[in-house]
Protein backbone atom coordinates (compact mmCIF):
# COMPACT_ATOMS: atom_id res chain seq x y z
CA UNK A 1 0.00 0.00 0.00
CA UNK A 2 2.08 2.85 -0.92
CA UNK A 3 0.00 5.58 -1.63
CA UNK A 4 -1.72 6.63 1.82
CA UNK A 5 -1.12 9.92 1.12
CA UNK A 6 -3.04 10.77 -1.40
CA UNK A 7 -5.75 9.85 0.85
CA UNK A 8 -7.62 12.81 2.37
CA UNK A 9 -9.08 11.26 5.32
CA UNK A 10 -5.10 9.95 6.18
CA UNK A 11 -3.61 12.45 5.71
CA UNK A 12 -5.96 14.74 7.72
CA UNK A 13 -6.24 12.41 10.73
CA UNK A 14 -2.07 12.28 10.65
CA UNK A 15 -1.87 15.72 10.68
CA UNK A 16 -4.35 16.45 13.76
CA UNK A 17 -2.35 13.85 15.14
CA UNK A 18 1.73 13.26 13.79
CA UNK A 19 2.77 12.93 18.01
CA UNK A 20 0.43 9.80 18.12
CA UNK A 21 3.30 6.67 18.02
CA UNK A 22 6.20 8.81 17.59
CA UNK A 23 6.48 11.00 20.76
CA UNK A 24 10.18 11.85 19.82
CA UNK A 25 8.93 13.99 17.23
CA UNK A 26 8.90 17.19 18.87
CA UNK A 27 12.03 17.09 20.40
CA UNK A 28 13.69 16.24 16.98
CA UNK A 29 11.86 18.77 15.30
CA UNK A 30 13.19 20.80 17.89
CA UNK A 31 16.50 19.81 17.48
CA UNK A 32 16.26 20.34 13.80
CA UNK A 33 14.54 24.02 13.77
CA UNK A 34 18.06 24.98 15.90
CA UNK A 35 20.31 23.55 13.27
CA UNK A 36 18.33 25.66 10.64
CA UNK A 37 18.55 28.54 12.76
CA UNK A 38 22.44 28.44 13.05
CA UNK A 39 23.39 27.29 10.00
CA UNK A 40 20.80 30.14 7.83
CA UNK A 41 21.80 32.35 5.14
CA UNK A 42 19.85 35.19 4.87
CA UNK A 43 18.99 35.69 1.28
CA UNK A 44 19.03 31.76 0.99
CA UNK A 45 16.57 29.05 0.20
CA UNK A 46 15.63 25.91 2.39
CA UNK A 47 14.43 23.31 0.68
CA UNK A 48 11.76 20.66 2.30
CA UNK A 49 11.79 17.42 0.74
CA UNK A 50 8.47 16.04 1.80
CA UNK A 51 6.87 19.32 3.09
CA UNK A 52 3.17 17.82 3.54
CA UNK A 53 1.21 19.85 5.50
CA UNK A 54 3.50 22.43 6.49
CA UNK A 55 3.43 21.86 10.37
CA UNK A 56 7.21 21.99 10.11
CA UNK A 57 7.05 25.55 8.30
CA UNK A 58 4.62 26.95 10.47
CA UNK A 59 7.84 26.19 13.72
CA UNK A 60 10.36 26.88 11.43
CA UNK A 61 8.65 30.65 10.62
CA UNK A 62 8.63 31.62 14.57
CA UNK A 63 12.17 30.28 14.82
CA UNK A 64 13.13 32.30 11.74
CA UNK A 65 10.76 34.42 10.42
CA UNK A 66 12.70 35.72 7.14
CA UNK A 67 13.01 32.53 6.28
CA UNK A 68 12.09 31.92 2.66
CA UNK A 69 11.38 27.77 1.44
CA UNK A 70 10.51 25.66 -0.98
CA UNK A 71 8.89 22.24 -0.47
CA UNK A 72 8.33 19.14 -2.44
CA UNK A 73 5.60 16.94 -2.23
CA UNK A 74 3.06 14.94 -4.10
CA UNK A 75 0.11 14.93 -2.12
CA UNK A 76 -2.63 17.14 -2.89
CA UNK A 77 -4.42 16.64 0.36
CA UNK A 78 -1.06 17.77 2.10
CA UNK A 79 -0.60 20.66 -0.30
CA UNK A 80 -3.94 22.25 0.40
CA UNK A 81 -3.42 21.86 4.23
CA UNK A 82 -0.19 23.46 3.65
CA UNK A 83 -1.33 26.36 1.80
CA UNK A 84 -4.58 26.84 4.71
CA UNK A 85 -1.82 26.34 7.40
CA UNK A 86 0.86 29.23 5.83
CA UNK A 87 -1.97 31.60 4.38
CA UNK A 88 0.04 35.19 4.49
CA UNK A 89 3.16 33.50 4.06
CA UNK A 90 2.79 32.94 0.05
CA UNK A 91 5.77 34.94 -0.76
CA UNK A 92 8.10 32.96 1.46
CA UNK A 93 6.78 29.40 1.01
CA UNK A 94 6.14 27.78 -2.35
CA UNK A 95 5.30 24.07 -2.86
CA UNK A 96 6.58 21.90 -5.89
CA UNK A 97 4.12 19.60 -6.24
CA UNK A 98 5.90 16.38 -7.26
CA UNK A 99 6.72 12.72 -6.83
CA UNK A 100 10.02 12.48 -5.21
CA UNK A 101 10.31 8.78 -7.10
CA UNK A 102 11.14 10.80 -10.22
CA UNK A 103 13.50 13.44 -8.81
CA UNK A 104 14.99 14.06 -12.07
CA UNK A 105 12.14 15.48 -13.54
CA UNK A 106 11.98 17.68 -10.85
CA UNK A 107 11.40 21.34 -11.64
CA UNK A 108 12.53 23.41 -8.84
CA UNK A 109 12.89 27.61 -8.62
CA UNK A 110 16.10 28.71 -9.12
CA UNK A 111 17.46 29.57 -6.07
CA UNK A 112 20.47 29.75 -3.71
CA UNK A 113 19.60 26.39 -1.96
CA UNK A 114 21.97 26.43 1.18
CA UNK A 115 19.85 24.41 3.62
CA UNK A 116 17.61 21.06 2.77
CA UNK A 117 15.69 19.34 5.33
CA UNK A 118 13.42 16.51 5.27
CA UNK A 119 10.81 14.88 8.27
CA UNK A 120 9.59 11.66 8.06
CA UNK A 121 9.48 11.51 4.50
CA UNK A 122 12.19 9.63 2.48
CA UNK A 123 11.24 5.94 4.18
CA UNK A 124 8.19 6.11 2.42
CA UNK A 125 9.89 5.39 -1.16
CA UNK A 126 11.38 2.67 -2.70
CA UNK A 127 15.05 2.17 -1.70
CA UNK A 128 16.46 2.76 -4.90
CA UNK A 129 14.27 6.52 -5.02
CA UNK A 130 15.92 7.25 -1.47
CA UNK A 131 19.52 6.68 -2.76
CA UNK A 132 18.48 8.94 -5.76
CA UNK A 133 16.66 11.64 -3.54
CA UNK A 134 20.20 11.76 -1.80
CA UNK A 135 22.10 12.48 -4.99
CA UNK A 136 19.40 15.12 -5.81
CA UNK A 137 19.80 17.07 -2.90
CA UNK A 138 23.34 16.72 -2.89
CA UNK A 139 23.34 18.13 -6.40
CA UNK A 140 21.05 20.78 -5.35
CA UNK A 141 22.93 22.00 -2.44
CA UNK A 142 25.40 24.89 -2.74
CA UNK A 143 28.80 24.09 -1.97
CA UNK A 144 29.41 23.57 1.34
CA UNK A 145 25.76 23.15 2.03
CA UNK A 146 23.83 21.19 5.07
CA UNK A 147 20.98 18.65 4.33
CA UNK A 148 19.32 17.75 7.88
CA UNK A 149 17.72 14.33 7.98
CA UNK A 150 15.36 13.85 10.50
CA UNK A 151 13.59 9.83 9.62
CA UNK A 152 12.61 6.50 10.68
CA UNK A 153 15.27 3.79 10.13
CA UNK A 154 14.78 0.44 10.04
CA UNK A 155 15.18 -2.42 13.00
CA UNK A 156 17.98 -4.57 11.44
CA UNK A 157 16.79 -7.65 12.03
CA UNK A 158 14.87 -10.36 14.09
CA UNK A 159 17.63 -10.46 16.91
CA UNK A 160 17.89 -7.07 17.41
CA UNK A 161 13.86 -6.40 17.93
CA UNK A 162 13.98 -6.82 21.81
CA UNK A 163 15.92 -4.01 21.86
CA UNK A 164 13.71 -1.66 20.63
CA UNK A 165 10.77 -3.01 22.43
CA UNK A 166 12.85 -1.83 25.40
CA UNK A 167 13.42 1.44 23.61
CA UNK A 168 9.44 2.16 23.10
CA UNK A 169 8.51 0.88 26.36
CA UNK A 170 10.67 3.20 28.04
CA UNK A 171 9.23 5.78 26.07
CA UNK A 172 5.76 5.08 26.02
CA UNK A 173 6.26 5.67 30.06
CA UNK A 174 8.11 8.42 30.02
CA UNK A 175 5.91 10.30 27.76
CA UNK A 176 2.53 8.91 28.53
CA UNK A 177 1.84 7.56 24.64
CA UNK A 178 1.16 4.65 22.97
CA UNK A 179 3.74 2.48 20.34
CA UNK A 180 2.56 0.31 18.49
CA UNK A 181 4.91 -0.90 16.14
CA UNK A 182 4.08 -4.90 16.53
CA UNK A 183 4.96 -7.39 19.24
CA UNK A 184 7.00 -8.99 17.35
CA UNK A 185 9.73 -8.84 14.17
CA UNK A 186 7.03 -10.39 11.42
CA UNK A 187 4.20 -8.28 13.06
CA UNK A 188 6.49 -5.36 13.06
CA UNK A 189 7.53 -5.92 9.19
CA UNK A 190 3.90 -6.49 8.09
CA UNK A 191 3.11 -3.14 10.26
CA UNK A 192 5.75 -1.26 8.06
CA UNK A 193 4.39 -2.94 4.73
CA UNK A 194 0.86 -1.81 5.40
CA UNK A 195 1.52 1.50 5.82
CA UNK A 196 3.96 1.37 2.60
CA UNK A 197 7.25 2.18 4.85
CA UNK A 198 10.54 0.48 3.39
CA UNK A 199 13.14 2.10 5.68
CA UNK A 200 16.61 1.59 5.64
CA UNK A 201 19.23 1.06 8.29
CA UNK A 202 21.03 3.30 10.16
CA UNK A 203 24.29 2.06 8.66
CA UNK A 204 22.05 1.05 5.09
CA UNK A 205 21.32 5.58 5.32
CA UNK A 206 24.70 6.45 5.89
CA UNK A 207 26.06 4.37 3.38
CA UNK A 208 23.75 5.63 1.01
CA UNK A 209 24.47 9.36 2.67
CA UNK A 210 28.33 9.00 2.06
CA UNK A 211 27.56 7.81 -1.56
CA UNK A 212 26.26 10.53 -2.40
CA UNK A 213 28.96 12.43 -1.12
CA UNK A 214 27.87 14.00 1.78
CA UNK A 215 30.15 13.65 5.06
CA UNK A 216 27.02 12.52 7.40
CA UNK A 217 26.63 12.96 11.24
CA UNK A 218 24.38 10.86 13.17
CA UNK A 219 23.53 13.49 15.64
CA UNK A 220 20.79 12.09 17.28
CA UNK A 221 19.58 8.46 17.16
CA UNK A 222 16.54 6.96 19.58
CA UNK A 223 15.46 3.71 18.93
CA UNK A 224 14.01 3.79 15.45
CA UNK A 225 14.29 7.49 14.55
CA UNK A 226 17.09 9.49 13.39
CA UNK A 227 18.07 12.81 12.92
CA UNK A 228 21.38 12.71 10.19
CA UNK A 229 23.31 16.05 9.34
CA UNK A 230 24.24 15.58 5.62
CA UNK A 231 27.68 18.34 4.70
CA UNK A 232 28.25 18.69 1.39
CA UNK A 233 31.63 20.29 2.33
CA UNK A 234 34.61 21.66 -0.22
CA UNK A 235 37.28 18.83 0.84
CA UNK A 236 35.51 16.35 -1.33
C1 LIG B 1 4.65 11.88 7.51
S1 LIG B 1 4.34 13.08 6.30
C2 LIG B 1 5.56 14.28 6.79
C3 LIG B 1 5.24 15.68 6.35
C4 LIG B 1 6.20 16.75 6.88
N1 LIG B 1 7.56 16.50 6.48
C5 LIG B 1 6.10 16.80 8.39
O1 LIG B 1 6.94 16.19 9.06
O2 LIG B 1 5.20 17.45 8.90
C6 LIG B 1 5.08 12.34 4.84
C7 LIG B 1 4.99 13.23 3.61
O3 LIG B 1 5.75 12.61 2.57
C8 LIG B 1 5.05 12.85 1.36
N2 LIG B 1 5.44 11.83 0.37
C9 LIG B 1 5.40 10.47 0.52
N3 LIG B 1 5.79 9.85 -0.61
C10 LIG B 1 6.10 10.85 -1.50
C11 LIG B 1 6.55 10.85 -2.86
N4 LIG B 1 6.76 9.71 -3.52
N5 LIG B 1 6.77 12.04 -3.45
C12 LIG B 1 6.54 13.21 -2.79
N6 LIG B 1 6.10 13.26 -1.52
C13 LIG B 1 5.87 12.10 -0.88
C14 LIG B 1 3.59 12.72 1.75
O4 LIG B 1 2.72 13.30 0.79
C15 LIG B 1 3.59 13.42 3.10
O5 LIG B 1 3.29 14.77 2.96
Amino acid sequence: MRDIWLNPSRTSNWDSDPLSGNPLRGEQVDLLLSLIADHFTPGSTILDIGSGSGLVEEQLFQRVPEASVVGVDYSPAMIAMAVKRLAGREKQFVTVQHDLCNTQAAKLPKRDYRIAFSVQTIHNLQPESQRNVMSWVYKVLANPGFFFFLDRIAVPGADSFSCYQSVWKKQERVYSSSIDEGQSFPEHQQYLDEQGDSPLTLQENLKIIDNAGFQASALDVRGNRALIACVKTKGR
